[in-house]
């Protein structure tokens, strides 16, 4: 059997993406390891799981480095150091500088709570709702220098309903979100999706179009 994919992950908030990959992985549905998880923000609830996992992890805040490339260096020397095979960006709300992420360019993708390319950026769900969107979702994607527009692996749709606000929409989008999180990593995992900056490849096949949830946790689609 191969070995288990070594991820790192990154985060800022409260973790619970960082859960679920650990859930998943306890389960035997995701055959992988959480190699370290890595902050900017010591105080976060990420950063509290790990610990209370025993994992490894760091956190380095900002302040007290003389730029974003120094801060930068720093961290992600914490995260080369566990040897990543894949870094997973689960709510990690700071800019990454280009250095680093071509260091890692092509073994770093980060989930988004939109419909990728809608709503880049901050506040999604108040945007999504403000547009009129119908639908709603998360994206896994590849990370490029540019903000939230690397190549899209994999998504999940959710309605908008009448009334909804954007906490009832990001409540009812987060256990989707982590289910999208833990199939997409699996496919990884297995050995199956390629995380290729440039061009994706499912099975190996260029990835034509991002997959897409099912209701029971699946991903489909893909190919042209
Ligand atoms: C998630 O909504 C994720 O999509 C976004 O930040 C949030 C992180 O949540 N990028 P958590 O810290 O994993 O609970």
């Amino acid at each position: 059997m191969a070995a288990p994919l070594r991820i790192a992950v990154l985060a800022s908030g409260r973790g619970s993406n960082l859960q679920a990959l650990l859930d998943g992985i306890a389960a035997g549905r995701l055959p992988a390891v959480v190699a370290g998880v890595f902050s900017d923000k010591p105080a976060c609830g990420a950063i509290a799981l790990a610990r209370a996992a025993a994992l490894p992890a760091v956190a380095l805040a900002p302040r007290g480095f003389a730029s974003r490339e120094a801060h930068d260096e720093a961290l992600f020397s914490e995260v080369a150091s566990v040897q990543p095979d894949l870094i997973v960006c689960a709510g990690y709300l700071r800019i990454i500088g280009a250095p680093a992420l071509q260091r890692f360019e092509g073994r770093m993708i980060n989930i988004h709570p939109s419909l990728l390319p809608r709503h880049p950026g901050l506040d999604t769900h108040a945007r999504a709702l403000a547009a009129g969107d119908t639908e709603h979702g998360a994206s896994v994607h590849v990370v490029i220098p540019a903000l939230d527009a690397g190549p899209v692996l994999a998504q999940v749709r959710i309605p908008v309903r009448p009334g909804d606000t954007p906490d009832a929409l990001a409540a009812r989008l987060l256990p989707r979100e982590h289910a999208l999180l833990v199939a997409t990593v699996g496919l990884v995992a297995a050995g199956r999706l390629t995380t290729d900056a440039r061009m994706p490849r499912l099975d190996g096949a260029p990835l034509a179009a991002p997959l897409q949830l099912d209701a029971d946790g699946a991903l489909h689609g893909g190919r042209a």
